[in-house]
């Protein structure tokens, strides 16, 4: 088997794209063109899965892309592999069938290279602008000389923070498409006592999406809030951790969760997991589990 190829890789967002480019031609870096790439991200990897499709540039056509990557916040280091795709409308359906899509990134590259620095000017779908530094690594390299460059050429082109998740988990989540499947839910709500229908979102770390609505009973008591719902769905699921929180109630732009709800969802998130409470395209408010619940009781109160 070929050894995996590595890179160096930093990204930032990017308040002013043109001024970036001017800069990075400044340096001497060289314009290798604009692409349109669309990025569709499998389910059920053990790391990432993703089949590029690519229009313009040197390396028009479709790939198999698997790496791993860890998340940190300055420069990171990913190994990957990649496979040249005859067939990617095929192929494409070949993987949702068995793996599942999990988000597709669509997005137009422009793109310099400076030595071994690949620099991409990303215009991405729904998330706006960003430059993103690829050093790429001979493979007897042992990395110091591509993170210098990059860390160089961050200095040069003025780049901001960097930002350490990829643009699908930036997508992933994106209050938008957990706000909208709440918001569908709430739908299905039984709330013929209370007339108050509630719909609850909850993502996890595979990326999948589980919903609940509230479901009452004549004996008022027995009754069950949205996000207990969507926790029973969640762990029936098999799964036991939630990355991210969306509420929306028909009756009520911002539902805040009660307060047994709140100690339902601390359970199984972390206590900077974001809440989204509002309507999809419509009024937001993000908070934390954290902020909702502070001074948590938790399985280490147990003692
Ligand atoms: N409700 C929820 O489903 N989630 C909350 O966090 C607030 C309240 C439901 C419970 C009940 O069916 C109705 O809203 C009115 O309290």
């Amino acid at each position: 088997m070929t050894p995996p190829r590595r890179n160096v890789e930093l990204k930032a967002r990017d308040a002013d794209p043109a001024a970036t480019l001017e800069r990075a031609l400044a340096l001497g870096a060289s314009d290798e063109g604009v692409l349109t790439q669309r990025d569709t991200y499998y389910g059920r990897a053990r790391g990432r899965l993703k089949l590029r499709e690519q229009e313009g540039g040197r390396e028009a056509g479709a790939r198999l892309i698997a790496y791993v990557r860890s998340d940190e916040d300055e420069a990171r280091t990913s190994a990957y592999r990649l496979a040249e795709v005859a067939e990617p409308a095929a192929l494409r359906e070949a993987l949702d069938a068995a793996l599942g899509t999990l988000v597709v990134v669509d997005k137009r590259r422009h793109l310099l290279l400076y030595e071994n620095v690949r620099i991409h000017i990303d215009e991405v779908e729904g998330l706006g602008s960003f430059v993103e530094l690829e050093g790429v690594a001979a493979a007897d390299s042992d990395l110091a000389g591509e993170h210098e460059l990059v860390a160089r050429l961050r200095e040069e082109l003025a780049l901001g923070d960097p930002v350490a998740v990829s643009y699908s988990d930036l997508l992933l989540d994106a209050p938008q498409a957990l706000l909208a499947a709440a918001d569908a839910v709430m739908r299905n709500a039984y709330a013929p006592y209370s007339h108050f229908p509630v719909g609850a979102a909850l993502r996890t770390p595979s990326g999948a999406i589980h919903v609940g609505a509230n479901v009452e009973n004549a004996a008022y008591p027995q009754g069950q809030c949205a996000e207990a719902s969507a926790i029973g769905a969640l762990v029936a699921a098999g799964e036991t951790q939630i990355s991210a929180v969306a509420v929306v109630a028909e009756k009520l732009d911002i539902c805040p969760p009660c307060g047994g709800c709140r100690q339902r969802l601390k359970e199984f998130a972390a206590p900077d997991t974001p809440v989204y409470l509002g309507r999809p395209g419509g009024p937001l408010e993000t908070t934390s589990v954290g902020a909702l619940l502070p001074l948590a009781f938790d399985e280490e109160s147990l003692g």
